[in-house]
């Protein structure tokens, strides 16, 4: 395996890239990097601020005054918007949605690009999001895609939202991965899709095991 590598797993909401690339990150001694949580974060002030998500200038202004860090700590990683640990904050249906419509503009993507590419670029990372492998480093060493059906998606959201307190209806979640997947894919810039060297992974019918000791063996 070829050190310090940069490691990208990309894929639609729910198919598992946060716990995959966590345990994949431990093993490997590499940082982890939670693209989706910036978008989060971003997502979370504005509603703090009562930022209109349509208000482009506003939304772009908030964003390039926002100081956005991700630190890794025992294992964990903790998310910091203007200093302030704000990592329990963001998981919500809500947020999630916030972050995928704000992700539809070019110049907020630039600017947490920029922090991504920065974060990485010594490499010894697992990074995880939607343009990872295709836009943000194009050239990393490994590349992943993961996937799973939509129910199977839909069930594992709404027991991650269970256990973190925030009770939803199965079929209202699978409806909003649908819309968030829909605008990720087809959004102008930098949208969803399989980079053309990723190693496409279908973990429907796959344990986090199983997923995180196919990665391992590809990559080793
Ligand atoms: O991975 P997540 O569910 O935390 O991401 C939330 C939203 O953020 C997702 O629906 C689209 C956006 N996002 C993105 O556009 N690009 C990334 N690299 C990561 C997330």
């Amino acid at each position: 395996m070829k050190k310090r590598a940069v490691i990208t797993i990309d894929g639609p909401a729910g198919a598992g890239k946060t716990s995959i690339a966590k345990i994949v990150s431990r093993k490997l001694g590499y940082n982890y990097i939670d693209t989706g949580a910036m978008y989060r974060a971003i997502s979370w002030k504005a509603f703090r601020e009562k930022i209109d998500l349509k208000a482009k200038e506003k939304l772009i202004k908030m964003v390039r005054n926002t100081k956005i860090e991700l630190k890794n700590r025992a294992g964990m990683v903790r998310v910091y918007l203007d200093g302030k640990d704000i990592t329990n904050k963001i998981r919500g249906k809500r947020l999630a949605e916030g972050a995928s419509i704000l992700a539809t503009v070019p110049e907020v993507r630039e600017q947490l690009m920029k922090i991504q590419r920065r974060m990485g670029s010594s490499g010894g990372i697992v990074v995880e999001g939607r343009d990872i492998g295709t836009v943000v480093f194009p050239r990393a060493d490994y590349k992943f895609y993961l996937d799973a059906s939509i129910k199977e998606r839909a069930l594992r959201k709404y027991r991650e939202l269970k256990v973190k307190g925030e009770e939803g209806q199965l079929a209202e979640l699978e409806k909003a991965i649908r819309s968030r997947d829909k605008r990720d894919r087809t959004r102008g810039v930098a949208p969803l899709k399989i980079a053309p060297d990723a190693v496409v992974i279908d973990s429907t019918d796959m344990s986090k095991k199983e997923v995180v000791e196919f990665i391992l063996k590809r990559i080793q």
